[in-house]
């Protein structure tokens, strides 16, 4: 008989856990789903009384609202929601390893390990466990070794993949609407009866033949590649970009010229200061990692250069700014717009704003920063962190946060935009130009400012992918 899920537990309340399961529990109001974390401070956000939620999402704040006390819950007792699911995604954060074997390239799968031991430990009854997380391939096998040497008896465990392929800042949208839900299996008949109730939970909403089932391994793998190859168009049309500079050529003709090709297409192919966001360059490095493991090290190091490239790209647009300055932003104050890794989210896993400042304080120059949705705490967090020798209080002397666009232009030098966000494209740039010291500078890292309009106000315009 076909498995039915009526009870899902989701381990983890982060930015895939939380919407991913919200958006589950709005589609499928006969299912009860608990979300579970160890963070307490994190669950006491998701479960505040005023909605203010650990994470920014447009939409997100009105699903949570229509589906949370009904059949949405979001707690800290993990043991309690694994004991009452039929079905269990695991989406803990998988970061790249620190330290020991692997380190700077390897994800670290401690806290999916941990998570799968408390499933073992702590089941009663038979599980369908989810690989949610963004793991290395074969990762599944491990985690069926750990349950099944840790079950009770008459406890089974079939292990699904389902990746998650979501964007930050359009989370809900994608999940409304998903250009796909991947799910993979072993090809046994219990692999593929628990394939199918996972596939039964998604039906309803989701298109039957947007819904792919494939084997564990290549639903694994086809996460990493899905980010390698969306990495690596932005690292090639990165790379252009600093031809164009260079020759004249302008990247938004180039791209569109490019894209008008069916088989390349438009999307995906605007050059900027580099990509951020907690997953590419964590995946990448993990793609590295496996295939030299595999001992592939062409492989390893084919798609090590589209991390190198972005490096590269972050590097190339500070130095333009320190070069454009006459050589030296000493004693500059340098305004940065956008400190988030894209528009429409609060997040700043691996920004390139924050590799920017880095550079512009290494260089002694003044920085301020404007930013409408990240929190000053997290701005601070990430100077410190980028800077682990620096103390606290001399980052805050060279460092002001700032609560306009405008506030952050006063007395500068230059502005340097960072992050795309739609705010920026309706500062008033007359008023910007009478506050900013002369000659005034603007360096357009997202390729948002209308330069002609600006160059007749007085400004010195940069634009990535085009000639100064
Ligand atoms: P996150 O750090 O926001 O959330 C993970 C949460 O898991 C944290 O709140 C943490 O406290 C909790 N956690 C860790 N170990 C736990 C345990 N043993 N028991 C209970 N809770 C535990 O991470 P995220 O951004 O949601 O990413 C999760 C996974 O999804 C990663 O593997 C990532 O690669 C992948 N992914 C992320 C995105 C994205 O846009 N952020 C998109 C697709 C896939
Ligand atoms: C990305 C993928 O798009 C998702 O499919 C995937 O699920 C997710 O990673 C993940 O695994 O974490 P995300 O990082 O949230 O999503 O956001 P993207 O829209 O992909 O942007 C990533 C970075 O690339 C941003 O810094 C963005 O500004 C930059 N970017 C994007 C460009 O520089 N140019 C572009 O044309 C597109």
């Amino acid at each position: 008989a076909p498995i039915k899920v009526t009870k899902i537990c989701c381990i983890g309340a982060g930015y895939v856990g939380g919407p991913t399961c919200a958006v589950i529990a709005l589609k499928c109001p006969h299912i009860k789903v608990t979300i579970v974390d160890l963070n307490q401070a994190r669950v006491d956000a998701w479960n505040s009384p005023d909605f203010q939620l650990p994470i920014y999402e447009p939409g997100l704040d009105e699903v949570v609202r229509a589906a949370r006390g009904r059949n949405l819950f979001f707690s800290t007792d993990v043991d309690k929601g694994i004991e009452e699911a039929d079905l269990i995604f695991v989406s803990v954060n998988t970061p790249t390893k620190k330290s020991g074997v692997g380190a700077g390239f390897a994800a670290d799968l401690n806290y999916v390990e941990l998570a799968t031991r408390r499933i073992a430990t702590v089941a009663n009854s038979s599980k369908i466990v989810v690989e949610k997380s963004t793991v290395p391939c074969r990762t599944a096998e491990s985690m069926r070794t750990i349950l099944e040497a840790n079950s009770k008896p008459n406890c089974r465990f079939d292990i699904l993949s389902n990746p998650e392929f979501l964007a930050e800042g359009t989370a809900i949208a994608d999940l409304f609407k998903p250009d796909r839900v991947l799910i993979g299996s072993l090809q046994t008949q219990e692999g593929l009866d628990a394939c199918a109730a996972l596939a039964g939970v998604y039906g309803n909403w989701v298109p039957k033949d947007r819904i792919l089932t494939v084997g564990l391994w290549s639903s694994e793998l086809s996460k990493l590649a899905a980010n390698a190859m969306l990495a690596q168009r932005i690292s090639s049309i990165n790379a252009l970009s600093a031809i164009c500079e260079a020759t004249g050529a302008n990247i938004d003709e180039v791209a569109h010229a490019v894209g008008y090709d069916s088989r390349i297409g438009p999307k995906f192919l605007k050059a900027s200061v580099g990509f951020g966001g907690s997953c590419f360059q964590k995946d990448i490095l993990n793609l590295v990692y496996l295939s030299e493991s595999l001992h592939l090290p062409e492989v390893a190091n084919y798609w090590r250069q589209v991390v190198d490239m972005n490096e590269y790209q972050k590097r190339r647009f500070s130095k333009r700014v320190v070069d454009t300055l006459f050589n030296t932003i000493t004693g500059k104050r340098i305004a940065v717009l956008g400190f988030a890794f894209k528009a429409d989210t609060g997040d700043t896993r691996e920004s390139a704003a924050i590799t920017l400042i880095k550079d512009f304080q290494s260089e002694r120059a003044f920085v301020n920063i404007y930013d409408p949705q990240v929190p000053h705490d997290q701005i601070w967090a990430d100077l410190a962190e980028a800077s682990p020798l620096t103390p606290i209080d001399t980052i805050k002397k060279q460092v002001t946060i700032c609560s306009s666009a405008m506030e952050a232009c006063k007395n500068a030098e230059a502005v340097v935009i960072a992050t795309e966000w739609k705010e920026f494209n309706e500062i008033n740039w007359e008023e910007v130009y009478a506050h900013m010291n002369k000659p005034a500078f603007v360096f357009d890292g997202r390729l948002l400012v209308d330069e002609k309009k600006l160059t007749k106000i007085g400004f010195t315009v940069n634009t990535i992918g085009r000639p100064a």
